[in-house]
């Protein structure tokens, strides 16, 4: 099969389905609400914006994003017919219950695009998701203290996923792949991959993070795509530089630097060497 041939009679190539998504997530455990739009902004942006629908747990995916948005403020490239879609959760626990979730849902996307053939799938800390250095899949998690009350929580975590790119992906600057290129005539249907990450990832955030971020931290070289490396470490302006060393009981990326070791809760990291 050509893989460059985007006219393919793939299942792939299937428009996006609320239904399919809402009834795959029901049968594996999710009651939730589905939107799907031809066109929108960020989904991520749709859903904090729309707070009207007041579901527990609401999914919205689109074909298109016209403005998606990465970490630290960056743009995250959406062409037509990609993997775009994010979560809200609306949750009766305060904001510091969600410290690590980020690489929570990291792995657990990791884990979803291993069992669909990308086998080498690891995390950049905190949560880019790597296929032999190259980026596949990126989290943006967003959280709101409830306007109801102090103690409860909105999460928003959005997902993007490079699936199926034409050649407008040598536009992305960054050193990135996509799953056809990994998975070829095996890829799955999109909405079906959206509601097995989906369902995995509500089920993470309405159990105890905390304790999952913990028991993730022990094994986290399972993930770890940058284990034992010299790296430069951006935080707030500030560039540190030290060999990476995994993380701590919360999530905090671990350096060994000149003076000691230290802790990095959020950060960009920069390797400098492999
Ligand atoms: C990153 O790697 O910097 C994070 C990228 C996150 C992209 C997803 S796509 C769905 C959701 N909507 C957005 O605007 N961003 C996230």
């Amino acid at each position: 099969m050509n893989r460059n041939n985007n006219e393919s009679s793939d299942n792939n190539s299937a428009p996006l389905n609320a239904q399919s998504i809402a009834s795959l997530c029901r049968t594996l455990g999710c009651d939730i609400d589905v939107v799907v739009l031809p066109t929108v902004g960020s989904t991520n942006t749709w859903l904090l914006e729309n707070n009207n629908i007041t579901a527990a747990v609401t999914l919205c995916a689109a074909e298109h994003q016209t403005i998606g948005r990465g970490r630290r403020g960056r743009t995250w490239h959406s062409p037509h017919s990609g993997v775009t879609f994010s979560i809200r959760l609306h949750r009766p626990e305060p904001v510091t219950r969600f410290q690590g979730l980020s690489l929570l849902v990291g792995a657990l996307l990791c884990d979803q695009l291993r069992d669909i053939g990308a086998s080498d799938a690891m995390l950049k800390w905190p949560n880019d998701v790597l296929v032999n250095h190259a980026k596949l899949a990126g989290i943006l998690i967003e959280t709101s203290i409830s306007a109801s009350a102090e103690s409860a929580t909105t999460v928003v975590i959005g997902i993007g996923i490079n699936y199926r790119r034409g050649p407008e992906a040598q536009l992305i600057d960054q050193n990135s792949t996509d799953l056809y290129q990994i998975c070829g005539a095996k890829l799955p249907d999109r909405s079906e991959l959206i509601a097995r990450i989906a369902s995995r990832v509500i089920k993470a955030v309405v159990g105890d993070v905390p304790l999952a971020v913990e028991n993730l931290a022990s094994r986290w070289s399972d993930y770890d795509a940058i284990a034992d490396l010299e790296v430069v470490v951006d935080s707030a302006g500030a560039q540190v530089a030290g060999r990476t060393v995994g993380i701590d009981a919360i999530g905090g990326l671990l350096l060994d630097t000149d003076n000691g070791r230290q802790v990095f809760s959020s950060a960009e990291v920069s390797v400098r060497s492999r």
